[in-house]
């Protein structure tokens, strides 16, 4: 685990991202020929004929320089060795308090403009690009290539490998986070709700739900292994046999995505030793992570650790060789092992080289989102999980792979939904520094 941070700590850090950010940038857009870029924040969506708007988050490339995940309709012009120029929406509005800026290092580096309109700002002469979420009538009208993919690739690829400023930030996200899910986890063994769970988590790790780096996946009992579960009932079951808590929080724009799963009191006792599989698995998969490894073998280490798992407390009746070379350890975990995390959960440039050249994920895993060698400063999630989902286990009841699963097991975990352990983890030169503190 890094060392907390207070803001006097991160100035330093902060300034030294911004000066390898700026240098960053001027290579790339004198490579590409490009006098500068104008990154645009972003804006929330409207609902259909309604004057209610969704919850928003800013473009990564421009929270990569602000870190300001809420600050919308703003602009930021870079150009090569001048000083970044930031137009702030800031309307007159007796409605709404006007954007604020945070007391950070940054503020003093950029010239700042508070705007009262959203326009972009005038371009001077030259070539430009616009990024963001721009029309194509507004990204004529300034003259400027509108999300050029050979600017956009190279950007992503900044993004990869983080500044210790980004693990820093990323690792107070972790710290944040987990205060959220002990307290979860304490309202769960009070018999609370999974709605009671969710405002316990948002109170102790202290945001608010449209802060969230996504919606907190809670599920209760069999909603456990629905992997993505949206909802939030506001009555508790009878029998509490499991909880899955997937919550994170944001940081000066970096996130937190930490899974924790846990046993209740109505639980198989099947259940329990599942779940010390899956985090000895888990811990197994961290301690291979080096500048290096590529992530595809770590996903198919998981499923050998599946396999394996899964026959040790006899779930399948084959070797875990077969239940891996069958299709069966994917049936009980469909998602990939984790993915690069930063500014976006799952975060920019999963799957391509450093060159640009794309790494699809193996055909029978489409779901991995990273298919990468591991280099020192990226920051990933390790999250294997074993789930039972009815729909991917139906087409093995049939048919000579019927044998090899033992159904009343599998019926007997039904009620438990799944499983998820997942932590986020930096490479090192050396090896990995797991942000994620204990629980
Ligand atoms: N929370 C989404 C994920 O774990 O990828
Ligand atoms: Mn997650
Ligand atoms: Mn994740």
């Amino acid at each position: 685990m890094t060392a907390p941070v207070t803001p006097s700590r991160l100035a330093p850090l902060q300034r030294h991202h911004l000066a390898s950010l700026q240098r960053a940038y001027g290579e790339v857009l004198t490579r590409l020929g490009l006098d500068g870029v104008l990154l645009y924040s972003g804006h929330p969506r409207r609902h259909f004929a309604d004057d209610q708007e969704a919850s928003f988050a800013a473009y990564g490339h421009f929270m990569h320089w602000t870190g300001q995940a809420d600050l919308a309709r703003s602009w930021l012009l870079i150009q090569p060795g001048q000083r970044p120029r930031l137009k702030v929406h800031a309307p007159d509005d007796f409605w709404h308090l006007p954007a604020r800026l945070p007391d950070e290092a940054w503020v003093a580096t950029f010239d700042i403009e508070m705007g009262r309109d959203d326009a972009p700002p005038a371009l001077p002469a030259g070539r430009f690009a616009v990024l963001g979420d721009v029309s194509a009538t507004l990204a004529e009208a300034l003259g400027a290539d509108r999300n050029p993919p050979a600017l956009v690739g190279a950007l992503d690829e900044g993004r990869v490998r983080k500044s210790d400023y980004e693990i820093a930030c990323l690792g107070d996200a972790n710290r944040q986070a987990m205060a959220g899910h002990r307290a979860a986890r304490e309202t769960f063994l009070d018999g609370g709700a999974e709605l009671d769970i969710q405002l316990a988590y948002l109170g102790a790790s202290r945001q608010r739900e449209t802060a969230l780096p996504y919606a907190s996946i809670v599920g209760l009992n069999a909603h456990g292994g629905v992997l993505h579960y949206q909802h939030y009932d506001s009555v508790a079951p009878l029998r509490r046999c499991s909880l899955l808590l997937d919550g994170g929080h944001r940081f000066r724009g970096y996130c937190a995505d930490i899974t924790r799963s846990w046993s209740g009191p109505d639980a198989d006792p099947a259940f329990a030793a599942l779940i010390e599989g899956i985090t000895a698995l888990q811990r197994r998969l961290i301690d291979r992570l080096v500048p290096g490894v590529d992530y595809v073998a770590l996903h198919q280490g998981m499923h050998e650790g599946l396999g394996e798992l899964l026959a040790e407390q006899g779930l399948v009746h084959c070797s875990p060789e077969a239940a891996v070379s069958r299709g069966i350890t994917r049936a009980f975990c469909p998602h990939g092992l984790g993915h690069s995390l930063g500014l976006q959960v799952h975060d920019v440039a999963g799957r391509v080289d450093g060159a640009g050249r794309v790494l699809p994920p193996p055909e029978a895993h489409p779901a991995l989102r990273l298919t990468r060698r591991l280099e020192a400063g990226m920051v990933v999630t390790m999250e294997p999980g074993l789930y039972v989902i009815p729909m991917l286990l139906a087409p093995f009841r049939e048919g000579a792979a019927g044998r090899d699963i033992d159904w009343a097991r599998v019926e007997r975990l039904a009620d438990h939904g799944g499983i998820r352990i997942e932590d986020n983890v930096v490479i090192t030169p050396t090896g990995h520094d797991n942000l994620t503190p204990p629980e």
